[in-house]
């Protein structure tokens, strides 16, 4: 039977491919998508939510806004969040569903589900805060000494460091961290192969990323994250003690936290590409 998949998302990019491998995958069940704020803001996350739903032939899958905040990744990500080519992605007819996270996860939780956290903990915090338990929460976030925002803290848990504290102290989560992440890039090669309308949406990320380093690709941050719980054991996990400072950094602390340490990158990288070509 299908594993229910609830993902808390801010497309983004690798939020976009991330939402089209689960999409794309007959083991998970899209239940929902919960959109944050994040690369840009929740107007726009929840636009490109929806048209991606629509692009994908998936709009029946309910989108429920969440939480807006101050952050922004524009300059990764694009003015629109997808590389300025959101208008590419057709018109959700459907809308959105609801604004209501907390009720939205209440309602659709079950023994079984599985939430993937790719953006901001924002609504996730809300979720524990309400008392909710979910039984399993992959998130992408964090780096253990490593930050892509500032030198220590990586994107998710610097927007919301309060959200993210909220998640390493109660919510038993299995991270993705960027010490993982880094090494799992879709390269001009893979960007050749897979779907071009999705491929298409990367030029702004590339070009970011090849102004600072030799990256020819994208990294696919929150894809490595929902292949867990596509196939689970994907991920190579180890316990570590941790904790999350008030700048969003990532620190050691009290709290166990399963980490994902290592993957087969050439293995998930042939996974992804068979599946996002469509
Ligand atoms: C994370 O931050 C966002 O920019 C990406 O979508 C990913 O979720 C990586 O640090
Ligand atoms: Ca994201």
């Amino acid at each position: 039977m299908a594993i229910p998949l609830i993902i808390d998302t801010d497309p983004g990019v690798d939020d976009a491919f991330a939402i089209a491998l689960a999409a794309r995958s007959p083991e998970v069940k899209l239940v929902g998508l919960t959109t944050v704020f994040g690369n840009v803001g929740l107007e726009l996350t929840t636009r490109n939510a929806l048209r991606l739903l629509a692009y994908l032939g998936r709009a029946e899958v309910p989108v429920v806004e969440g939480f807006e905040g101050p952050a922004g990744a524009a300059d990764v990500h694009g003015e629109d969040g997808l590389g300025g080519q959101a208008h590419t992605l057709p018109d959700n007819e459907k809308g959105v569903y609801g604004d209501d996270p907390v009720r939205f996860f209440a309602d659709n939780l079950g023994p079984r589900t599985v939430v993937a956290a790719i953006g901001p903990l924002t609504n996730i915090a809300a979720v524990l805060d309400a008392g909710i338990e979910i039984p399993r929460l992959i998130v992408m976030g964090g780096g253990l000494g490593l930050g892509n925002t500032t030198e220590r803290a990586e994107f998710n848990f610097w927007a919301d460091p309060e959200a993210a504290q909220t998640v390493i102290r109660r919510g038993k989560p299995l991270i993705v961290p960027l010490n993982l992440t880094h090494r799992c890039i879709a390269d001009a090669e893979f960007l050749s192969r897979i779907d071009p309308v999705l491929s298409n949406l990367t030029g702004t990320y590339r070009a970011y990323l090849a102004d600072r380093s030799e990256n020819q690709g994208i990294y696919v941050h929150d894809a490595v994250a929902v292949a867990e719980a596509i196939v689970p054991g994907t991920l190579k996990t180890r316990t570590h003690l941790l904790d999350v400072d008030d700048d969003g950094a990532l620190v050691e602390g009290n709290h166990q936290v399963e980490v994902a340490e290592d993957t087969d990158w050439p293995a998930l990288r042939a996974f992804m590409e068979q599946r996002l070509s469509g």
